[in-house]
This record gives C-alpha cells, sequence and structure tokens, in this order.
C-alpha cells in the first residue's frame, strides 16, 4: 500500500487539472481566456482571502474534514462493530445525505454489501425490504436535520417492520443513527431509544457532507481505507492554499466555470467521465453544483438567478447519444471530462478477422487503452468544434484519488459561490417545496401550505389537461 505520507507517493498519485481546451488558442472566440482569467485576479484575490477569514475563524468546518480526529475514530470503531454483527448495511438518507456515499461506493469496490435507499418510491423500496435478511441487516439513518419527510418516512417504515421480526429487544441494535449533535427529532428519538449513534458535526451541510461520518461510516463499513479518502482531500488542501490563481486547481476551476456562464453564456456544465466507476461522483458533483449556486438572491439579497445547469454524461457511452448535441448544439456548455489512466484492470482485446479493416486493428489492443484513447479523441473534436472542454486526469481511482476529487470541487463551489456573491450554504428553493409536502401529508403548522396547494389544484383549467 501506498505510504500518502510520503511526497513521492502523493505527487505520483495527483489529480491533473488540464484547462487547455478552455482557452483561446483551442477553442478562440468561445473561449474564457487567459486575458479573462487575469483580469479576475484582484476579484478572486480579495473572495480567497474573505474565505480565508472564515475558514481561519472556524465559520466553514467543511474545509477542516480532512484533519478529522477523533469522529474518525470514533467512525471506524463502529464500522468495524457492526461489521462484525450484519452482511448487509442499507443506508437511508436523500440528496447530500446519500449522494455523496452513493459516489463513494461507486468508485470503489465494497468488500461487504452496502446498500443507498434515496428515495421514497414504493416499487424499489419494498422490493429491497422484501430481498433483505433483517437479521443480518443493519440500517443507517442518515439526516442532519433529523426531519426530512422522505427519510423518516422510510425510517418509521424500516422501525416498524424490525420490532414486528425482531421484537421490541433486539430491534435497536439493527439502526445506527447518523444526525446533528444537538437538534432535531431523530437526536431526540436517539436519547430515548438508545440507537447507537454517530454526529454530522456542526456547520457542515448535506452537499459538503461526504468526508464528515455521513459518507465515512458507510465507506469504512464497506472496507475502503477512509484514512486515504481523507489523505487525498488533505493533499488537495494543499495545493488549494495556493494564493496564485493560475496555481490554485480549485479556484482556477471555480474562476474557469464562473467565466464561461457569466461572460460567454455557457450555462450548461456537463461531467462526462470516462468510467462508469465514477457517474455516480458526477451525480453528486451535480447537486453541489446545482444547490450551491443556482441562487435567486446574492448575500446581500439582490436579484440574482444565477447557476450553471449541471448535467451528467459517461463516456464512452454517451459519446453515441448525447455528444452530437455537445459537438454541434448551442455553444452553451462546458464539458468537464475525467480521466483514469490505469483502469485497475485491463482486459485485451483478441486479434482475429485481420482481413477486415474495420475490425482487424482493434485486436492486441486494450479495451481500457481504447476508453482512454476515445476520451482524448472526443476531447480533441469538441475542441476543433470550438466547444470548451476541461479535462482533469486521475493517475488510479483510488480512496485517495477520489478524497482529492470530493475536496477540489467542494472548494471550486464555495470559491465560484463568492464569485456570484452567493451562499452556496442554503437551498431556500429546496424548502419551499418540502414545505408544500408537510402540508399536503397533514403536518400541524403547516395548514396554510396545505390550503395553497389545494387552490393551486382547483384553479387548473380542465382545458389545459389533456
Ligand atoms: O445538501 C443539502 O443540504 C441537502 O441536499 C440535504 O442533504 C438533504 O435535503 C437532506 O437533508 P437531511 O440530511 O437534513 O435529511
Amino acid at each position: 500500500m501506498p505510504d500518502y505520507r510520503r511526497r513521492v507517493a502523493r505527487d505520483a498519485m495527483s489529480v491533473r487539472l488540464d484547462v487547455n481546451g478552455m482557452m483561446a488558442e483551442a477553442i478562440g472566440q468561445a473561449r474564457v481566456g487567459g486575458d479573462e482569467v487575469d483580469g479576475l485576479v484582484a476579484r478572486a484575490a480579495e473572495a480567497a482571502h474573505s474565505l480565508q477569514a472564515k475558514r481561519a475563524a472556524g465559520e466553514l468546518p467543511f474545509y477542516d474534514l480532512p484533519s478529522q480526529k477523533d469522529a474518525l475514530a470514533a467512525t471506524k470503531a463502529l464500522a468495524a462493530e457492526v461489521r462484525a454483527e450484519c452482511d448487509t448495511l442499507v443506508v437511508l438518507g436523500i440528496g447530500g445525505s446519500a449522494l455523496g456515499t452513493k459516489a463513494l461506493l461507486g468508485a470503489v469496490e465494497p468488500t461487504r454489501r452496502v446498500v443507498v435507499a434515496d428515495n421514497v418510491d414504493p416499487w424499489t423500496f419494498g422490493k429491497l425490504l422484501d430481498g433483505l435478511d433483517l437479521t443480518r441487516t443493519v440500517f443507517n439513518v442518515i439526516s442532519k436535520s433529523g426531519e426530512t419527510a422522505e427519510t423518516m418516512a422510510q425510517f418509521l417504515i424500516v422501525r416498524d417492520l424490525l420490532l414486528r421480526q425482531l421484537g421490541a429487544v433486539d430491534y435497536a441494535k439493527h439502526i445506527v443513527i447518523t444526525t446533528d449533535s444537538d437538534a432535531g427529532a431523530l437526536r431526540q428519538i436517539v436519547h430515548d431509544e438508545g440507537f447507537r449513534a454517530l454526529e454530522v458535526p456542526a456547520g457542515v451541510g448535506g452537499r459538503f457532507s461526504v468526508l464528515t461520518t455521513v459518507g465515512l461510516f458507510p465507506a469504512a463499513f464497506a472496507g475502503m481505507r477512509i484514512d486515504d479518502l481523507l489523505a487525498g482531500a488533505a493533499w488537495m488542501d494543499s495545493r488549494c492554499h495556493e494564493a496564485k490563481l493560475w496555481h490554485n486547481p480549485a479556484h482556477l476551476l471555480g474562476a474557469l466555470l464562473y467565466l464561461a456562464d457569466t461572460r460567454h453564456q455557457q450555462n450548461v456544465v456537463v461531467m462526462m467521465p470516462y468510467s462508469d466507476r465514477l457517474l455516480p461522483f458526477a451525480s453528486w458533483f451535480a447537486q453541489l453544483w446545482a444547490e450551491s449556486l443556482g441562487k435567486a438572491e446574492t448575500v446581500d439579497g439582490a436579484p440574482a438567478h444565477v447557476g450553471q445547469t449541471p448535467l451528467t454524461a459517461v463516456g464512452a457511452t454517451d459519446q453515441h447519444s448525447l455528444l452530437q448535441l455537445f459537438a454541434e448544439g448551442p455553444v452553451d456548455k462546458v464539458v468537464i471530462m475525467l480521466r483514469v489512466e490505469d483502469h485497475g484492470r485491463e482486459l485485451p482485446i483478441p486479434a482475429a478477422y485481420a482481413d477486415l479493416d474495420s475490425l482487424g486493428y482493434l485486436g492486441g489492443a486494450g479495451l481500457g487503452q481504447l476508453l482512454n484513447r476515445e476520451q482524448h479523441a472526443t476531447e480533441l473534436a469538441l475542441v476543433q468544434q470550438q466547444r470548451p472542454v476541461i479535462t482533469l486526469s486521475l493517475p488510479q481511482l483510488n480512496p485517495f484519488t477520489l478524497g482529492q476529487l470530493f475536496y477540489l470541487f467542494e472548494v471550486a463551489t464555495v470559491f465560484a459561490g463568492a464569485l456570484y456573491h452567493v451562499n452556496p450554504f442554503d437551498q431556500p428553493g429546496v424548502q419551499a417545496s418540502c414545505r408544500l409536502t408537510y402540508g399536503q401529508m397533514g403536518r400541524r403548522g403547516f395548514e396554510n401550505e396545505r390550503a395553497v396547494v389545494e387552490a393551486w389544484v382547483a384553479r387548473k383549467r380542465r382545458e389545459y389537461i389533456l
């Protein structure tokens, strides 16, 4: 196992950001040029300085997660305990309480089964429950607020099932709760029913919580080296202390996407990994970028209505689906490609049909080699069409490189938030929908929301419903 305390090991496993495909030399007019980046240097320095001051004052605790100690030890100890008791962990959570875990599990092969149930579709959730051996299953209920309707509904169903099937003495051993240390109904329930529990650190919101107990506990249960994950994040943190915009990967990434959106109307950002294992990571990024930056108001309350729309795609599959639009449709997108140099496995393509030009050339190459060459080819094909592309290369896909990626995008998002002058940590637009749901479901205190929904349904015109 590489020892990431050694500089040479960290350098060899560094994620590299390549922004050539954003520059004028490559794509001409549609570009975010070096001149535009240079023009942003003073504002970027101001933003970096203000974020640094907030970090130093303890106002942005997500920055310091790579160096956490106590929570890490508690998480590992509980994961080892639960691993000894069961075969399957089912995570109940949604949004930021699920997507990071899905990204972790998708990227690094688990040695123990973990399922993330992040929807309330009765068909899929019912089928999942039908197939479980409850005596060998633990449910990890994750909700920072402790009151999200979807997760609480799942919790109520599971608790009832466990009570009925395992009895009032044993059921509690099958639930681990991850929630705020003080606030919320779940914390109250932990106190009352004695469930084992982990804390989501104060001041770290869902979509920034993958490197807390939220992601670390399921990852440790799955057998992942979570120390390497945090070491990767710490390595990226050290690279992102760089004051110069051109030398700071997260700030440069955030600045380029901000400029592409605000100066060139490139208001769609596509994340396109050339690795199936990174597709859940792209979904994690989509939530992070959308929920953090899609805002109606600036931090001063001025109208904003900003944000780039994230889209996920996967290479090579979507070369035969979405690429046509990316290459020839509106010039409103930046494509971020994720490339894995060594896939950890190669499948040789057998040599055959040497007499057929359209097949014979493939023989002797590897499937991973084909995939990576397709990434190069597509990057260039987009550049030739003057479409902006950013490429991130991972030497391998492992916890250390994954930790770098998570941290890179979290810092880039917060930095872009400072440039847009919006609060990347709230989500008022999501809360509106939650309140209307509470109203319809009859939650006390939301009677007005119920009336509003009923009025909306009543005033729908029949002629518009076909
Ligand atoms: O990023 C966020 O803050 C949200 O996506 C939340 O994670 C999501 O709404 C779930 O919230 P909670 O963890 O409180 O159940």
